[in-house]
């Protein structure tokens, strides 16, 4: 268990090339004041013992002392940004397995593929990763109030970290466009909850004014300190694999927090010494909200387009203005990585192909393996590679989505159908023996 306070020095640095501008770790600062660029969280020169490190993070496993147990604070040499750790609140986030897919693999054109179940967290999604450092970060600045917009995750880890920290939650919603689940955590956490009549990018400049207006501290992914949590995710899962890397990372894209967060954890776990080498980053769009693809496929080159009506079933990803694009684009590119985008079909197949592992997650993170599929069948990645997709979110987020493709009803946004291609759906039978025994063609 660590002390109390650590020294390591740590800034806050705008993200911008030509800028780079400093700042104290304690400001609230989502962009540079001097350039409008991104805002990082930077450190002094990493100079312990790698291997002295990985022994301490695998005797953490056995430890009970909270900040031990949680799977992103076991890191916290790699992302050391508060001076006392009894700002903490955790709710043991992170400690996510690694599962092994074989039918999803076949699916995907693989001879194996390995998934990160991010899914398995306190409130089911990566958030809670990120969350429990913003929140942390919250309390160590003296904060009252956190606010977020959300396509449903963000706010759920929010309003539970928020409660866990006596903080209070306000939570901004698409109205509408979101599921069931998700709203229901954020209620059930008890965070007060408004339900906007526009889309996640229209409600994200109207927070940002509020949050400016009412003194708020905002925890979208743009807080830097989201993003320190959420490279625990990456330094959890070399951990796991014993700091073998794997050829590739495939996760979904929306706001592209996480693609940022991926790419700053593993470049710094390189320059610690960690690894010796840098997984690619494949990063999945949904077709009706893929402007990052759009920006890549054209070759990332001047101005980016944002998708000003987004539409995508899967709810998490619909997003058409990506506020961390230059970050992801950054490490898309240093990880020599790729982007895809894949259709409403794709993601519906392919994440009943992880359920019929056992494994299952919400829509936007089975757009992993519909883009996989792709990146197969065009060679970009090859059958034999050693491949770990990231699901982002649990099954249970959004069941109304499963029993609408299960039972042939789920319709792209458009109104086209859904082929219900691996759909399963449950039968109605008589109370009896005998029939039942029959339509089960078990033989008495
Ligand atoms: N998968 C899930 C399940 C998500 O909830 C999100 C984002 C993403 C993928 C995309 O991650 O934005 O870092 O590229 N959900 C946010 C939210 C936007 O409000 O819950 P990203």
């Amino acid at each position: 268990m660590a002390s109390a306070t650590q020294t390591a020095a740590a800034e806050l640095v705008c993200f911008n090339e030509g800028c780079r501008a400093r700042y104290a770790i304690t400001e609230v600062l989502y962009n540079c004041p001097q350039c409008g660029g991104l805002i990082e969280a930077g450190y002094a020169r990493f100079d312990a013992d790698p291997d002295m490190l990985k022994s301490r993070f695998r005797d953490r496993r056995t430890s009970n002392a909270p900040l031990d147990q949680s799977g992103v604070w076991r890191y916290r040499e790699l992302f050391p940004f508060l001076d006392d750790y009894r700002h903490v609140v955790t709710l043991r986030e992170g400690n996510t397995p690694l599962l092994d897919g074989p039918i999803a693999a076949k699916y995907g054109g693989l001879e194996r593929i390995t998934f990160k179940h991010q899914g398995f967290n306190p409130t089911g999604s990566f958030k809670d990763n990120g969350m429990t450092c913003g929140a942390s970060q919250a309390r160590r600045l003296g904060m009252k109030r956190v606010a977020c917009v959300s396509t449903g995750n963000t706010s759920a880890s929010m309003a539970a970290y928020a409660a866990a920290a006596g903080l209070e939650a306000l939570i901004f919603l698409p109205h509408g466009n979101i599921s069931f689940g998700k709203l229901a955590q954020a209620l059930e956490y008890g965070a007060k909850t408004l339900q906007v009549e526009a889309n996640f990018d229209q409600i994200l400049a109207l927070v940002r004014v509020l949050a400016e207006r009412l003194g708020i501290y905002l925890l979208n992914s743009m807080n830097p300190f989201r993003i320190e949590g959420q490279k625990a995710i990456m330094f959890e899962m070399l951990d796991q694999l014993d700091w073998r890397v794997p050829d590739w990372v495939v996760l979904p894209g929306g706001n592209l927090g996480n693609t940022s967060a991926f790419g700053k954890g593993l470049r710094e776990a390189k320059a610690a010494g960690l690894i010796d080498k840098l997984p690619r980053l494949a990063v999945i769009q949904a077709e009706g909200s893929a402007p990052f693809y759009d920006y890549w496929a054209a070759g990332a080159r001047g101005a980016f387009h944002p998708v000003t009506k987004p539409e995508t079933l899967a709810t998490a990803i619909r997003i058409g203005d990506p506020v961390s694009w230059p970050k992801a684009l950054h490490e898309v590119r240093t990880s020599n990585g790729t982007v895809e985008k894949v259709s409403e079909q794709e993601i519906a197949d392919a994440k009943a192909q992880i359920g019929l592992c056992g494994i299952g997650c919400e829509p936007a993170s089975a757009a992993t393996l519909a883009g996989i599929r792709k990146l197969t069948a065009s060679g970009v990645i090859d059958r034999g590679a050693d491949v770990v997709a990231v699901l982002t979110g649990n099954l249970l987020k959004d069941p109304d989505y499963i029993y609408r493709y299960h039972t042939g009803q789920l319709e792209a946004p458009g109104g086209v159908k859904i082929q219900p291609t691996f759909g399963n759906k449950a039968l109605v039978v008589p109370n009896d023996p005998d029939k039942i025994a029959k339509l089960l063609a078990v033989a008495d």
